[in-house]
Order: structure tokens, then sequence, then C-alpha cells
């Protein structure tokens, strides 16, 4: 068997697949293969280990009709037609749950910073210019009894919800799939429609996947709908908040601030209209980089592509049992 990883990623990973006995083929660049020469590079290959960054559509996939199996290390698969991989009998594979919890508190780190300036404060005494100490400098929204509003209530969006009892907050979510009463009780959490959570929330953070109904949920209405001194957090997916009418609702102060670790685009330019926002705050879609999470999610991505190369049930499949169901 011959496998591709499309980047370097931790050792735990390449370990699992070469003890696996696989011949291991790693993409060698900083910057992810161009589709040309992805196609080059993965001919022949009988797997693919993929990051956010690959496109794994049916032109692909009809160019390398030798895969079968694609397991992606990250949470999300919104590169994956997964429907094209399923109609083809290709397994596609994720890694839940390993990051949940380091992507939780990158969450709160972008939600503290933005509020209290963190970022601002930090570049000022860089470039020297503390001066003294100042009665009306950078000041901040206070985060203790402020009510966060979380978009989208799964494993990450609980995890974020968790955190915030010890602020004293008021916590309510949204979600389109589940209002789990346990979990509701467990962490004082209430459920508002999407309308009401944005109109009554201090801090609006999103933990939902990007698909066709999310795409530009968060859009001019919606920031509209938000406190004039509000902020808006995204760890999930850039294409989730539509950029221009993110960019025009802070330019105009209609909003607070915004922490977000994903963008559209991704990456994004140094010279992008956000960047010139007051109270932004931009990180490179880092939110799960922990050493022991990355290392984590690179094993449970080999682990995945080793089983169903065997054709034994991947850990976390997201078509397996359509592949194998009966009849
Ligand atoms: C994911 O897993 O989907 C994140 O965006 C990267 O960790």
């Amino acid at each position: 068997m011959r496998v591709v990883v499309t980047r370097r990623i931790p050792e735990t990973g390449i370990e699992v697949l070469r003890r696996a006995g696989y011949e291991v083929r790693i993409w060698p660049g900083p910057l992810p293969p161009t589709r040309e020469e992805l196609l080059q590079f993965a001919k022949d290959a009988d797997g693919l280990l993929t990051l956010l960054t690959e496109r794994i559509d049916a032109k692909l996939l009809d160019a390398l009709p030798s895969i079968k199996a694609v397991s992606n290390m990250a949470v999300g698969f919104d590169n994956i037609d997964v429907e094209a991989c399923t109609a083809r009998g290709v397994v596609v594979c994720i890694t839940p749950d390993v990051l949940t919890e380091t992507t939780a508190d990158f969450t709160w780190a972008l939600i503290l910073a933005v509020a209290r300036h963190v970022c601002e404060a930090a570049d000022a005494v860089h470039r020297g210019q503390w001066r003294t100490w100042e009665p009306l400098g950078f000041l901040g929204q206070d985060v203790a009894g402020a009510t966060l509003g979380i978009v989208g209530f799964g494993r990450i969006g609980q995890a974020v919800a968790r955190r915030a009892s010890g602020f004293r907050m008021r916590v309510v979510y949204t979600d389109r799939e589940q209002r789990p009463p346990e979990i509701e009780q467990q962490l004082r959490a209430t459920f508002l429609p999407l309308d009401q959570l944005l109109a009554e929330s201090d801090i609006v953070t999103l933990h939902v996947p990007l698909t066709p109904e999310t795409r530009k949920l968060i859009g001019a209405r919606e920031l509209a709908l938000m406190k004039p001194n509000a902020m808006l957090i995204n760890t999930a997916r850039g294409a989730v908040v539509d950029t221009d009418a993110l960019v025009a609702a802070l330019r105009d102060r209609r909003l607070w601030g915004a922490g977000l670790d994903v963008t559209d685009p991704e990456p994004l330019p140094a010279d992008h209209p956000l960047l010139q926002c007051p109270n932004v705050i931009v990180t490179p879609h880092i939110a799960s980089a922990s050493e022991v999470t990355r290392a984590r999610m690179a094993q449970l991505a080999a682990e995945n592509l080793v089983a169903a190369l065997r054709g034994e049930r991947p850990p976390r499949s997201l078509n397996w049992d359509e592949l194998h169901r009966k009849g």
C-alpha cells in the first residue's frame, strides 16, 4: 500500500502509517501542493492523509482512481465532497474530539484578548509607547457577568460554555439540530433562536460547520441585530461570516470588535480591509494548534487511514456505514 500525506505532520501519525507497512510519501513543501502537483504526487496511491487546504472533489477522485480512502486531519470537512467520495466507494474520515478542548481554550483566548485590547496594548509596549498609567487608555469590555451567545452547540460549543461558569456569565445558545436538556441544565445554557441570541449577547461565538446552510450565516442583517458594544468570535470557518458585511460593521463602529481565527478568504492578505478595522484580532487558523492536540490529530488521522485501507471500520469515518450498508 502507498499513502500520501499532503504536508509534514507530527511524527505520531507518520509512525502509525510506517508501522502498518505502508510506503509513505510526504509532500515536502511548506505550502500545500497545487492541484496539479497533488495529482502527480498521489498517482498510484491507495490512500490520502489530507489537511483542510486540499480540495477533494469528483474531478480529483476521477483522476486518482486508485484512492480508496481519504483521511482528513481536521474535524471540519468542507474541503471534501463526501457524496462524490461515497459514490466512488472512497472512505472519508475526520478527527473530532481530540481537538475539542484546545479549540475551546483558544476561543477564550480570543474572547479575552478582544475584550481587553490585549494585542493592541502589547504592541504599544513593543513600540515604546508606554509612557505612563493612563486612566483612559485601552478601555475594554467586562467579560465577567456578560452574556455569551454560542452559535452551534456541538462538542466545541459546549466546551466553550463549560468555561463560562468561572466568569459567572449568562450562557445562551442556538443550534439547528439539538437541544439537549441534560446538557442545558448542566451548563446552565438557555436555547434562543438565532436573532434573539444576536440581540441579547455581549459576545457571540461561532461553532457551526461550514455547510450550504451556514455559509454567510452571519451577514449584514445579523450583524445589525447585535449590540454596538458586542464582539464576534469565529474559530469555526471563515465563510460562516460575510466578510464584507463584517468589515462595514466594524468600520462604522456598529460592532465593538471581532476575534477571528478563520477568515474568508484564507489566508487573509496583509492589505485586506479587515485588518484596517478597529479592534480586530486575526490569527492564522491556529485554534487546534497545541503540541499534544496536533499530535493526537495526526495519530487519529493515520489510524483512520490504516483501518479504512485494511477494510476495517475506522475510528471516525463519515461514510463507512453508508458504504457498508447491506442490501
Ligand atoms: C478543524 O479541525 O476543522 C480545524 O479547523 C483545524 O484544526
